[in-house]
């Protein structure tokens, strides 16, 4: 169990800037964070992180850095150079896969941007698997595997479901954050996730952070659809 109670975030995965502002719209006064991912970025790129910054709201950028060390360095302070006044991103993802001297670089980079941009360090979190990876056996030991290299390297968690999400709790300790998607309220679509949960149990299991992108996004009615999962959250 979390000791405090986890927060939504919205998966802005749609085509366009006219699309995701509209949502930004209608979801503003329920949901503070918003998830920027490849589909948006490669869309319209920085000026809807912008937007979001504007708007007040705190933004995940997740684009799941993956390539050599100076590469993934520079694209992270990139990431933290994108502000409005002194609000930059909240947090930002990269590969495990990586490695260490990845991971690291990446961390150091993180710091060094924000304190020279005058803005707090965004919160890095690792991939470990990916939610729509099928279940195999040894997936909670090779998720803690992950997240211990992440912490070693100075990350300040991880992407994990919530099947492995108590397990990463037990052994990475309370500061560790844990952002769980592939949630699905009872009775709802799985899509191509494949270890879905619904709210309540990834709170149970210690999740910091509930990404939810198709349940709102695609609703008919998206502002019910956060509404209902929020309240399942007790939020
Ligand atoms: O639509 P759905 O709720 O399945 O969206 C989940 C979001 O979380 C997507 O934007 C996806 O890229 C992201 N994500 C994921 N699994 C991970 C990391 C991120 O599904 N391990």
């Amino acid at each position: 169990m979390t000791k405090y109670k986890p927060q939504l975030i919205v998966a802005l995965d749609v085509d366009t800037l006219y699309e995701a502002k509209g949502l930004i719209d209608v979801l503003g006064r329920d949901v503070e964070i918003f998830k920027v991912g490849s589909q948006l970025f490669t869309a319209c790129g920085p000026v809807v992180v912008r937007h979001l910054l504007k708007a007040g709201k705190k933004v995940f950028l997740d684009l799941k850095y993956h390539d050599i060390p100076n590469t993934v360095a520079n694209a992270v302070r990139a990431a933290v150079n994108l502000k409005e006044g002194s609000q930059g991103i909240f947090m930002c993802t990269l590969h495990t896969a990586g490695g260490r001297e990845m991971l690291k670089r990446a961390s150091e980079a993180a710091t060094e941007a924000a304190l020279a941009a005058k803005v707090k360090r965004p919160l890095l979190l690792g991939i470990t698997a990916l939610t729509s990876d099928e279940k195999k056996d040894s997936i909670g030991q090779f998720v803690l595997k992950k997240a211990l290299l992440a912490k070693e390297c100075g990350l300040d968690g991880v992407v994990a479901s919530s099947q492995e999400a108590a397990l990463v709790r037990k052994h990475l300790g309370r500061d560790f954050m844990i952002v769980t998607p592939g949630i699905r309220p009872a009775g709802a679509e799985a899509d191509d996730q494949k270890r879905i949960t619904t709210p309540s149990e990834a709170q149970a299991q210690g999740s910091d952070f509930l990404v939810v992108g198709r349940p709102i996004v695609k609703a008919e009615d998206p502002r019910e659809a956060a509404r209902h999962i929020l309240k399942e959250m007790g939020r």
